[in-house]
């Protein structure tokens, strides 16, 4: 991405990338497009990409599924804790983290102290058609998706409310995101 797609002169996101000094970290329920929106976020201020469910998966050599039914939610989460405060604490780029992660305590804590938080939050009738595209998710497969989007969301708002930096991301283009991302970002360094 370029400064061309965003509303923000390439000047403007260089001065952002340049008063931005620890790394963006993105949180919000599954399908609000995390992965999507922090490459292309970091691909704009010129900064890594990480994505934490990938390392996860990298560190386990398995994919999150298998994690899951091999061992167990709480395995994951141990895994998800650990592999996340070592790319906080390696990075200065942008991470996107999995639906879950910022409402582990410890994990929410070292984000809030070290990173900048930035929560995307959508409607959930997007979140159910986006997570709908692909079957890969464990907690979406056994139930009713709208009702388990619902309740996480109810679970999960107080702790995605904590992060510094919010954006609604609309059932339009992920650019659209990374634009609000980033004009939030400008009035809040
Ligand atoms: C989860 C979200 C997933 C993944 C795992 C658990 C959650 O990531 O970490 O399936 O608890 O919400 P995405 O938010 O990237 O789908």
């Amino acid at each position: 991405m370029t400064a061309d797609n965003t509303s923000l002169s390439s000047s403007q996101i260089a001065d952002i990338a340049r008063r931005l000094d620890r790394p963006l970290v993105l949180v919000g329920l599954m399908g609000v497009g995390k992965s999507t929106v922090g490459r292309r976020l970091a691909s704009a201020l010129q900064r890594d990409f990480q994505d934490a469910d990938d390392a996860i998966e990298e560190a386990a050599q398995r994919s999150i599924a298998e994690i899951f039914d091999e061992f167990g939610e709480a395995y994951f989460r141990d895994g998800e804790r650990r592999v996340i405060a070592r790319l906080v604490e390696e990075g200065t780029g942008v991470i996107a983290t999995g639906g879950g992660a910022f409402a582990d305590p410890e994990t929410r804590a070292l984000i809030l102290d070290k990173a900048v938080a930035v929560w995307i939050d959508a409607e959930l009738d997007t979140l159910v058609e986006r997570t709908g595209r692909r079957n890969t998710r464990p907690l979406l497969r056994n139930g009713d998706p709208a009702e388990i989007l619902g309740r996480l969301l109810e679970q999960r708002r107080p702790f995605y409310a904590e992060a510094q930096i919010k954006v609604v991301s609309s059932d339009g283009p992920h650019m659209r995101t990374v634009d609000a991302i980033l004009k939030e970002l400008d009035s809040w360094l």
